[in-house]
């Protein structure tokens, strides 16, 4: 078992998703603190991924949290601080797709408002919040990774809220590794996942349907623990040199 994570203590958003459990569970296997967060909906899930992971030896808590509430992020940031004594570093990855994904209501012509508010208050405010909140209270020489998508780096059809959410998020990590770097050096980086399969992939086949497209190099869809994978490694200390960066995990559909 690797332990490169060993004694750092890092936040994690989206903890009840897909892409969230297996990162929460790999961080805590290679001896991070993880202190989960995400909303009501999902907090019975959340926990029962907290409880694997303390039976298994390693340490981690659990916060209901909507990114879209300042109040909520900052109590949550500030809680595990105290809980943990520290914060080393965060996974941004709480976010959502529009319910009018791929129709004619995330177009220019007849966009959703409501929808439109909605998508980038968790997937664009929400990663703002988050990284405010962490910011106050890590370590100098800390890391940040934030989901974007390979949405957030081309044009997709039908899909007007999300695209601009994840193309603003690839933009708040870019400003906030100028930022934090010269002072702190506390490193921030992206990542652009292609089509994986969590909870929210089932809403992405909808509409997409089963076929791989012809341009993804790699013949299947990704998988969580994929993505986890890379989550560790740009939050611990091997990726040092590495900042600002946008990193594609799409099988190559983006060459
Ligand atoms: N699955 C994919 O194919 C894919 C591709 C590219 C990017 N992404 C991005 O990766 C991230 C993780 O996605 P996933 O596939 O694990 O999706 P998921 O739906 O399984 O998990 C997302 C989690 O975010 C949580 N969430 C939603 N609104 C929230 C809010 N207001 N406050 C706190 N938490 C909230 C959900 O409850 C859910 O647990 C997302 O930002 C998503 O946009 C996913």
């Amino acid at each position: 078992m690797s332990t490169n994570l060993r004694g750092k203590v890092i936040a994690l958003t989206g903890g009840g998703g897909g892409m969230g459990i297996e990162t929460a569970k790999m961080l805590a296997a290679r001896g991070a603190k993880v202190s989960m967060a995400d909303v009501k909906a999902t907090d019975t899930v959340m926990r029962a991924v907290a409880d694997e992971i303390t039976q298994a030896g390693g340490t981690a808590m659990v916060t209901v949290v909507d990114v879209r509430d300042r109040a909520s992020v900052d109590a949550w940031i500030e809680k595990t601080v105290v809980a943990f004594g520290k914060l080393d570093g965060a996974a941004n990855l709480a976010g959502i797709l529009p319910k009018n994904f791929h129709t004619s209501k995330e177009t220019i012509e007849e966009q959703d408002d409501a929808e439109w508010d909605r998508v980038l208050g968790v997937n664009l405010t929400g990663v703002m919040y988050s990284m405010r909140a962490e910011v106050k209270h890590m370590n100098d020489g800390g890391s940040i990774v934030n989901a974007s998508s390979i949405a957030g780096l081309m044009g997709t059809p039908k899909n007007m809220s999300y695209g601009a959410s994840k193309f603003g998020v690839v933009g708040l990590t870019k400003c906030a590794a100028v930022d934090l770097g010269p002072s702190r050096s506390i490193r921030v980086n992206c990542i652009a996942p292609g089509t994986i399969r969590t909870p929210m992939y089932g809403q992405v086949i909808k509409a997409r349907g089963d076929e791989i497209p012809m341009t993804q190099q790699i013949k299947r869809d990704g998988r969580p623990d994929e993505i986890a994978s890379l989550c560790c490694w740009l939050l611990c200390n091997e990726s040092s040199y590495i900042t600002g960066q946008v990193h594609n995990i799409c099988g190559g559909y983006i060459c």
